[in-house]
C-alpha cells in the first residue's frame, strides 16, 4: 500500500511532462510542491527560470540551482508563464481548489493568474464532493480582523486567526471551517470583497486545468 507520501512524489514526478522547455514556469508551496523542486532540479538546464509562489519555494528552487526570477521581470521577459504546478488543500469536482494550508494564497493566486495553464498536483485525499471541509484561509490586512472575523461568522462560519504566522506579504490569515462551500465562484468573489481581505483560498477564477491526481494504483489524470 502506498503512503500519502509516495502519492506525492509520484504525482510531482508526473507533473515534469507539463514543464515547457526553453519557458518560465510558476511553482507552487507545500510539500507536493517541494516534491516537484526536487524533480525540477534534473532539467532545471531546460528551463529559462522559475517564478515562485513564496519565499520558502524561492529558497528551495535556489538550493538546486534553479534559476528563481520575480515575476515582473518574468513578464518582462515574457507575455505570460506557459504553467503553473503546485498542490492544493482540497479539489472538487469542477477543479475548483482550496488552497492557503500553507499560507501562500495570494502569491498563488497571482501566478496561477499569470500561467497559460494550472497543473495542480494532488493525492486522493484532497478529493471532495464540495469544498469547506479543509479551513478555507483568508489573508487580511492585520487592521481588518474582527471586521472580517464577523462576516465569516455571518456566513455560518467558525474563524480563527492562524496564531504565530505572518505571510509573506506581511498580513495574517483567517482560517474559516464549517462551510459547505456550494457556489464556489460566488463565495470567492464575495470573500473578496470585503475591505481588508487580500484575497482567500477558494481558487474557481483561477481552478486548476489539469489535476494529476495520486492514488494507491498510480497517477491519474483529471
Ligand atoms: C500552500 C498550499 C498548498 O498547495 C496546500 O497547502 C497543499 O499542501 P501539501 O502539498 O503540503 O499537501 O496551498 O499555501
Amino acid at each position: 500500500m502506498m503512503t500519502q507520501d509516495e502519492m506525492k512524489k509520484k504525482v510531482a514526478e508526473a507533473a515534469l511532462a507539463y514543464v515547457v522547455e526553453g519557458s518560465i514556469i510558476g511553482v507552487g508551496t507545500g510539500s507536493t510542491a517541494n516534491m516537484f523542486i526536487d524533480a525540477l532540479a534534473s532539467m532545471k538546464d531546460k528551463i529559462k527560470g522559475t517564478v515562485a509562489s513564496s519565499e520558502v519555494t524561492a529558497e528551495r528552487l535556489r538550493s538546486h540551482g534553479i534559476t528563481v526570477l520575480e515575476l515582473n521581470d518574468a513578464l518582462k521577459q515574457v507575455n505570460r508563464l506557459s504553467v503553473y504546478i503546485d498542490g492544493a488543500d482540497e479539489f472538487d469536482p469542477q477543479k475548483c481548489l482550496t488552497k492557503g494550508g500553507g499560507g501562500a494564497l495570494t502569491r498563488e493566486k497571482i501566478v496561477a493568474a499569470a500561467s497559460d495553464k494550472f497543473v495542480c498536483i494532488v493525492d486522493s485525499t484532497k478529493q471532495v464532493d464540495y469544498l469547506g471541509a479543509f479551513p478555507l484561509p483568508i489573508e487580511v490586512i492585520p487592521m481588518a480582523e474582527t471586521l472580517v472575523m464577523g462576516i465569516a461568522h455571518q456566513l455560518g462560519g467558525k474563524a480563527q486567526v492562524r496564531e504565530g504566522f505572518t505571510t509573506d506579504n506581511g498580513n495574517i490569515i483567517v482560517d474559516v471551517t464549517g462551510l459547505k462551500i456550494t457556489d464556489a465562484q460566488a463565495l470567492e468573489n464575495d470573500l473578496n470583497e470585503v475591505p481588508g481581505v487580500v484575497t482567500n483560498g477558494i481558487f474557481a477564477h483561477q481552478r486548476a486545468d489539469v489535476i494529476l491526481m495520486g492514488t494507491p494504483d498510480g497517477v491519474e489524470t483529471l
